[in-house]
């Protein structure tokens, strides 16, 4: 038993000498591991009588106990002291400049559409949406174009395998215009809407991409006419541009789903490399520009849509997004809208805080 006592007293004050929590690791082992000398002692009770092992037991488990508590605690005091050692080394100072994190940005095509919404809604345009995978019905017969009709060939469409509901197969959506036809079926006249989106043609080179943006517009009431497209479109570009002096041309043309049908063209000058939108397209060292089609709604396309077009008329027009957006921001290529390059983003993206407003304007620069 005076072995016991000893072996306690040394291995008590190693414990309480140790300097680190390896050391104090080293003295646990030594005492209460598997070959340390307290369950050496524990396991001598094994081998003894039940009188003598109810006499040695309670001294042996007192000693088990006691180093028990005294490493605990010795390693609670080790554990304090390695924090107050990191909080006393390890400073931060909270004057220097945060490092740089890299920041996300706003792409052009989608500041541009929220610019649209924006200078829409003021003019009482409310956003409308259809599916990128569309039917041929909504995609061409309901805009007037029939199955052997030839504007059809010239839109190079994706086809899917698949059947669509109301004949000929279901295709990605080759223009913004079947969301004319949804928006009338399903929220009748009038109605003032655009439609933003994606739109894809199997095409692709310098000025074309397979997968573009399209904007829709649709106005429909009773009494609407191509003096009221004028003013919308000259007001929405004056917006757009942010400036006064944009000069619009309307040229006659065609599309199955307008009668009459235009073309409208923007004024602008050749400033080094860049088009600058503004001025009139026959004054000196200007030209016209096409930026969309128009026109009013063919009477064949409200009743394929479930308006009387003896009640109702209004007009339609298409433009390009991404065209609008190079004009108003300066790039040169549309290819690299949609390469998913970060640098390009960073230079042409914009603040996520820089929110369109017409009140702070529809441009903000970063
Ligand atoms: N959907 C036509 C295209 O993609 C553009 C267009 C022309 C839309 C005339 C219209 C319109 O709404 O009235 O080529």
């Amino acid at each position: 038993m005076s072995d016991l006592t000893d072996q306690k007293a040394v291995s008590l004050a190693a414990i309480d000498g140790a300097e680190t929590l390896d050391a104090l690791e080293a003295e646990r082992v030594a005492a209460l591991g598997k070959k340390g000398w307290v369950s050496l002692a524990l396991k001598t009770l094994g081998g003894m009588s039940p009188e003598e092992r109810s006499a040695a037991a309670p001294a042996i488990q007192a000693v088990r106990a006691e180093v028990a508590d005294a490493i605990s605690a010795k390693k609670d005091a080790l554990e304090a002291s390695v924090l107050e050692a990191q909080l006393a080394s390890e400073t931060i100072d909270l004057t220097l400049p945060a490092p740089d994190q890299q920041v996300g940005s706003v792409h052009p095509v989608s500041q541009v559409m929220d610019e649209l919404a924006e200078i829409f809604a003021d003019l009482g345009f409310a956003v409308a949406t259809g599916p990128e995978i569309e039917d041929d019905w909504h995609n061409f017969t309901a805009l007037n174009m029939d199955e052997s009709h030839p504007a059809r060939a010239m839109h190079d469409t994706f086809y899917f395998p698949d059947a669509a509901p109301d004949g000929g197969q279901m295709l990605l959506r080759t223009h913004t215009s079947p969301v004319q036809i949804r928006s009338m079926k399903e929220q009748g006249a009038p109605i003032r809407i655009i439609a933003p989106g994606r739109v894809y043609r199997s095409d692709s080179d310098a000025t074309h991409t397979p997968m573009f943006h399209q904007v829709e517009g649709l106005v429909i009431d009773r009494d609407i006419h191509l003096g009221h497209l004028k003013w919308t479109l000259e007001t929405f570009f004056k917006a757009f541009f942010e400036r006064e002096d944009i000069e619009l041309r309307l040229r006659p043309s065609y599309f199955p789903f307008t009668e009459p049908s235009v073309e409208f063209d923007v004024g602008y000058a050749n400033e080094g490399d860049r088009r600058v939108v503004g001025g009139h397209g026959d004054d000196d060292g200007h030209d016209w520009m096409e930026l969309g089609g128009s026109g009013m709604v063919n009477p064949r396309v409200l009743e394929f849509a479930g308006l009387d077009p003896a009640e109702w008329q209004g007009f339609a027009f298409g433009l390009g997004i991404d065209r609008i957006a190079m004009l108003k921001y300066g790039m040169n290529d549309l290819r690299a809208f949609f390469d998913g390059d970060p640098r390009w983003l960073a230079h042409y993206g914009f603040s996520p805080f820089d929110q369109p407003t017409l009140s702070a304007g529809v441009g903000a620069r970063p």
